[in-house]
């Protein structure tokens, strides 16, 4: 128990002298140096409401009867089945034994002692008490525990669905945070966490939350106050959990070696927290950490397969080459900039990768036909959403089921007027609307060599086409980011297949 200045009891019962005995009885007790604070009710209506605004009672003497005869057991099943204060204890105290059999009301009614007013001499009431503050502290740290525990099974399916380091830094430390304001002494505190690795170059930031994020990318060490650098330099190099002052840091290794530290800085001293709590939720982040490794090097396979094979497919078109991979970083910077959940960025990533793979379906000859087509030859041309739908729409996966979706839909135009399928607004998958934009972004001046390519000119078009070709939110917000998109489409290499090329 920590932060505690004294320990509540409550006494319930509707004879004054009652109080005033035990008050006296329980003034100079002390349990673990601190002494008793009496509160009193001298009903059960009282007493409820002394525990709905008082949280922390450990112990509650209470009378059976008062207003009615059943009056203290009813509060007795109040505070456990409706307040749900399981930690609390409930020492039973009678004036009247026959009233209530002593085993069948401990068992009905989750009281934890039971004594006749007779009984309770100064020294049996000490004894009582004190043992009963003793389970109550026993129960509270198991309730945190569990507690901590719970948040920390309930984090875990949300850490293994995260695609960048950075994001799932911040969701580690804000469930560090989290699982900090478990104990309610901490519930005040505010919290700034950095997450950090160590590698033989020296320690590095990976992701922060609250004032290590600063206005810009934090620097380690330069940014980093001595309390700071100490603390952490001290975790890595003793390699366990560490809580001083201000700051509480702990240490964790990956499966593939990779070592790592968290720190967490309130904004004002830390009283003592279980720190072998901390040292699992370390375990937990190092298996998160290893997962997101493990998915890393999956995903990035998985693209670079994607770009090798669009490459290939590359040898085979004389138009406006490198498109996929300039439609893939203009798009999945429209999901940024949209805010995209990490899962549907994901399907995006894979959906801009196999927009136009319908291209294969078509003839060599078609396919180096020079733009713009001929009215013949783009109906011709067209036919690449449905061979792309019907080359990805067999498989099971879900992303390749919404790629199929989008190959298919990725030239339909918001009021309509698109192909094949003359679809309009939300009838139109929400990533085909992205991709849809991206995809003529990157054809606006390349291929009519009569659109200029500047800022201000690419921005009237976008606006022009807001609600015709294009969805008005997907406009709406890139309108003032359309330099780094252009940037983004300039700065891909045209190909890097180019010679392969027969
Ligand atoms: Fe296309
Ligand atoms: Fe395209």
């Amino acid at each position: 128990m920590t932060g505690r200045e004294y320990w509540n009891i409550l006494i319930v019962d509707d004879e004054r002298e009652i109080h005033q005995v035990t008050e006296l009885v329980l003034d100079s007790l002390q349990y673990r140096g601190l002494p008793i604070s009496c509160l009193h009710a001298f009903s059960a209506d009282e007493a409820r409401d002394i525990l709905s605004t008082e949280p922390d009672i450990a112990v509650v003497l209470l009378d059976v009867v008062m207003e009615s005869e059943s009056a203290g057991l009813e509060l007795a099943k109040w505070i456990r089945e409706e307040a749900k204060m399981t930690a609390l204890r409930i020492i039973l105290r009678t004036g009247q034994p026959g009233q209530a059999p002593q085993m069948e009301v401990i068992r009905a009614y989750d009281i934890n002692d039971y004594k006749e007013k007779t009984e309770l001499t100064a020294r049996k009431l000490t004894t009582v008490v004190i043992s009963s503050l003793r389970s109550y502290e026993q129960v509270s740290e198991i309730e945190k525990n569990k507690a901590d525990l719970e948040k920390i099974i309930r984090g875990t399916s949300q850490l293994f669905e995260v695609y960048t380091l950075n994001r799932l830094s911040k969701n580690i430390l804000n469930q560090f945070n989290d699982l900090l304001r478990v104990h309610s002494d901490l519930s005040q505190r505010r919290f700034s966490g950095v997450s950090l690795e160590k590698n033989r170059k020296g320690i590095f930031v990976l992701g922060s939350v609250g004032d290590f994020e600063g206005g810009g990318k934090k620097e380690y060490p330069r940014d980093f106050t001595e309390e700071e650098q100490l603390i952490i330099e001290e975790v890595a190099a003793q390699k366990r959990s560490i809580l001083r002052g201000r700051c509480i840091a702990t240490y964790f290794v990956t499966h593939n070696e990779r070592e790592g530290i968290m720190l967490l800085k309130g904004d004002g001293p830390l009283p003592a927290v279980n720190l072998d709590i901390i040292t699992l939720f370390s375990v937990h982040v190092s298996v998160a950490f290893d997962s997101y490794q493990l998915n890393k090097e999956i995903r990035d396979t998985r693209q670079e397969i994607l770009d090798k094979l669009w490459q290939v497919i590359e040898t085979r078109l004389s138009f406006n080459r490198g498109h996929v991979r300039r439609v893939y970083h203009i798009s999945n910077y429209i999901g940024f900039l949209l805010e995209l959940p990490d899962r549907d960025s994901e399907l995006l990533r894979y959906a801009s990768s196999f927009h136009d793979i319908g291209l294969v379906g078509l003839s060599d000859e078609m396919l180096q036909k020079p733009f713009p087509l001929s009215p013949e030859d783009h109906r011709t041309f067209m036919r690449h959403t449905d061979i792309g739908h019907a080359l990805l729409s067999t498989s099971a996966r879900k992303a390749l089921k919404v790629a199929a979706d989008v190959a298919l839909q990725h030239h339909e135009s918001w009021d309509g007027t698109g192909y094949p399928g003359n679809l309009s607004g939300e009838e139109i998958h929400p990533l085909a609307r992205i991709i849809r934009v991206a995809d003529v972004i990157d054809f606006y001046g390349k291929n009519y060599p009569d659109e200029e390519w500047t800022e201000p000119a690419l921005k009237a078009f976008l606006v022009k086409e807001s609600g015709r070709m294009f969805d008005p939110a997907v406009i709406e917000q890139i309108i003032d980011h359309v330099d780094i998109i252009m940037k983004l489409r300039d700065e891909q290499p045209v190909t890097a297949f180019e010679d392969a090329r027969v």
